[in-house]
């Protein structure tokens, strides 16, 4: 009897310290939006963990897939609403900013988007029409209950040149001019961003300011920049993902910190960066903490992140919003990618929906 007594005492003592923890959203959320993806079982309503951990923690989501191309627009005349406006409607009874995601991105684009039936490629003057449809339907349907859309997504090679997408070598360079145009015109009030990868790569940086300069001057309403941050256990060099913080802000715009998680696994030839088309086979090596992260990895996470969230406080006033790729680690997409079937540790949050010790930490940097 005493010992279940102990425990029941227990049970509560740690709900109602839970109940008090100081949470992201009442601490960071002084300064900007914080928020984090969520997956189509979140939109579906078949995870109320996660529906619970995100109600209480962010002031904001984002589709992780189900406003991209392929999934909203299927055909070239039907669009597939569903999971979109459960996610709209859910963010707006939970008082949460809702971030569209994305108009216009190479990867999983409408399927039909680039060729005619019959298999030749579409003409530019189509292709513009078709790219007009897709942001007009979809913006417009979305119109002032969306805080903010990626307007173009991955525009960019690390190298800093044009990414050689088919809109760009179709329409042109001037499509991501048109795509502004396109969604400033569907819904005047919505915030546009444009978002990319390896953002703290010197190079891509200098093209990413080139292009948000000739955007500005071209008069296009161009909000911020979003920084994806699909960071890793040994990458980026922070002094150079600050100086982009800076240089972004120095543009005029708000830097976003749109897609934050940090990989703790090896990745095959050491590579990083977000390319999604990247794909490896599964190595034992290359799966080494799958019954969790050893005291040393652990340190390691802790550290990388406290880093990181001091470089965004020191720029706390010049940041947006910092979104999380995910809920939790089992959310992550970091799980199956690049390599299919592995355990990482990407998140502030575990795969028991809990917040891991760093969290404090982080919070305490901007009490
Ligand atoms: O829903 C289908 C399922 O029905 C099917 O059985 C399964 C077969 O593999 O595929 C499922 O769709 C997958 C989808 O995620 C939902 O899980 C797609 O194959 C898979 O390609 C897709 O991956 C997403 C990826 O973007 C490509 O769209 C990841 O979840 C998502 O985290 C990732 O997010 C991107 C950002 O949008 C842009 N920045 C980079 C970031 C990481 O690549």
């Amino acid at each position: 009897m005493k010992k279940l007594l102990t425990l029941a005492l227990g049970i509560v003592r740690s709900a109602s310290a839970y109940a008090q923890t100081p949470t992201l959203q009442e601490v960071l959320g002084k300064y900007f939006l914080v928020g984090a993806a969520v997956d189509t079982n979140f939109t579906q309503g078949n995870d109320p963990q996660a529906e619970a951990l995100c109600r209480r923690q962010f002031n904001s989501v984002v589709a992780e897939n189900c406003m991209k191309g392929e999934i909203i627009h299927p055909a070239v005349n039907y669009f597939y609403w569903r999971d979109a406006d459960k996610l709209v409607d859910w963010a707006e009874q939970n008082g949460k900013a809702v971030i569209g995601h994305c108009l216009v991105w190479h990867s999983q684009p409408p399927a039909w988007m680039f060729t005619y039936e019959n298999g030749d490629t579409v003409s530019r003057d189509d292709l513009i029409g078709r790219m007009y449809n897709h942001i007009m339907t979809v913006a417009s349907r979305y119109r002032g209950r969306i805080k903010g859309w990626d307007v173009v997504n991955e525009v960019l090679n690390d190298d800093g040149t044009m990414r050689q997408t088919p809109y760009y070598t179709i329409i042109g360079p001037e499509y991501i001019e048109m795509a502004f145009r396109f969604a400033h015109e569907a819904d005047p009030d919505a915030e546009l961003y444009i978002n990319d990868y390896s953002l703290s790569n010197p190079a891509k940086r200098e093209a990413m300011c080139r292009l948000v300069r000739s955007l500005q001057q071209k008069g296009c309403r161009v909000d911020a920049i979003g920084m994806q941050s699909h960071n890793g256990f040994n990458y980026p060099d922070y002094t150079e993902y600050e100086k982009s913080i800076e240089a972004f802000a120095g543009l005029g715009v708000k830097v976003l910190i749109t897609e934050l998680d940090i990989n703790m696994l090896p990745n095959p030839n050491d590579f990083s960066g977000a390319e999604i088309s990247q794909k490896f086979k599964f190595e034992k090596a290359l799966n080494p903490y799958k019954n969790g992260l050893t005291k040393k990895g652990q340190r390691l996470f802790d550290q990388r992140y406290l880093d990181l969230f001091k470089i965004y406080e020191r720029h706390k006033d010049q940041i947006g919003r910092i979104t999380f790729w995910g809920l939790t680690d089992r959310h992550s997409w970091l799980n199956d990618w690049p390599v299919k079937g592995r355990t990482n540790y990407p998140l502030l949050f575990d795969r028991n929906y809990a917040p891991k010790p760093v969290l404090n930490d982080i919070l305490k940097l901007f009490e």
